[in-house]
């Protein structure tokens, strides 16, 4: 299968770490010119030295997600540095909860709605009308299992998640006729930084987590960044408004 992406500009959010740096990485090894961005100034120039350093072409770009001026200003340099915008993975999110709902404060829900619902409507806001002037694109933005279905301790969190597939569902179904397809990824539990400073503190917990998912283990962010090259590419023409599951079976049981 060729993923025919020669000539394309890809852009990552939360490019700094984890899932969004291998997807970015692996954006690169396609031949992708990739524009990197995170608020972590240091783990986004990181991940496009990486690039770079392996022969390809990135640039990284500080942006806070959940600043309108700011996201305008990424899509700004990213058409100055490449003059096109084929291929968006809005991944940037976070997890900040300890407890059940009642015990949630207003500050956390503010926080976590802003990143990872905000920001992803932020940054369709202002891909989609470059995407639109080009004649097509795709975006896919990172949900969760947990955004279809419960998640314990983490209500806030599948909430927003919820919304971010509600969010590509509308989104695609209004863009589908121009070209633009938008499209999920949600993953289970992926050894990241997230999933450490979760789990790490409790090894208990780090047993349950591999225990969830019936192939016996955790995922891998090269796992997470397949599915996401496989979401962008021509070969998946036919499909748009759907939240995939890359999960080790997590949600079929
Ligand atoms: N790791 C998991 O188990 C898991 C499971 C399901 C979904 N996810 C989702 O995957 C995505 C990536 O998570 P990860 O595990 O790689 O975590 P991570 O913490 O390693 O990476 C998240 C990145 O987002 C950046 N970020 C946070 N707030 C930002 C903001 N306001 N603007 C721009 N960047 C910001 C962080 O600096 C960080 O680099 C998140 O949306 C997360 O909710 C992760």
């Amino acid at each position: 299968m060729s993923l025919s992406f020669s000539g394309r500009v890809a852009l990552v959010t939360g490019g700094a770490a984890g899932i969004g740096r291998a997807t970015a990485l692996a954006f690169a090894n396609e031949g992708l010119q990739v524009v990197v961005s995170d608020v972590d100034v240091d783990g986004g120039e990181a991940t496009a030295a990486l690039i770079r350093e392996a022969g390809g072409d990135a640039l990284f770009v500080r942006c806070d997600v959940t600043r309108d001026a700011e996201v305008k200003v990424l899509m700004e340099r990213t058409l100055g540095a490449y003059g096109r915008l084929d291929y968006a993975f809005n991944n940037a999110g976070i997890e900040i909860e300890k407890g059940k709902l009642a015990e949630g404060s207003e500050s956390e829900f503010d926080a976590i709605m802003g990143v990872n619902v905000k920001g992803v409507w932020l940054c369709m806001k202002h891909q989609i009308p470059l995407l639109l002037a080009q004649g097509g694109g795709a975006i896919v933005n990172t949900a969760s299992v947990a955004g279809l279905g419960a998640a314990p301790k983490m209500s806030i969190y599948s909430a927003s998640k919820h919304a971010v597939i509600g969010l590509t569902k509308s989104a695609a179904v209004e863009y589908a006729k121009k070209k633009v397809r938008v499209n999920a990824v949600c993953p289970a539990v992926i050894d990241t930084d997230m999933f450490r400073r979760a789990y790490e503190a409790d090894p208990k917990k780090g047993e349950f987590a591999a225990a969830m998912h019936p192939v016996g283990r955790i995922g891998k962010v090269e796992e997470i960044a397949t599915a996401v090259l496989y979401l962008c590419c021509d070969n998946a023409a036919f499909t748009t408004g759907h939240a995939l599951a890359v999960d080790g079976g997590a949600t079929a049981i």
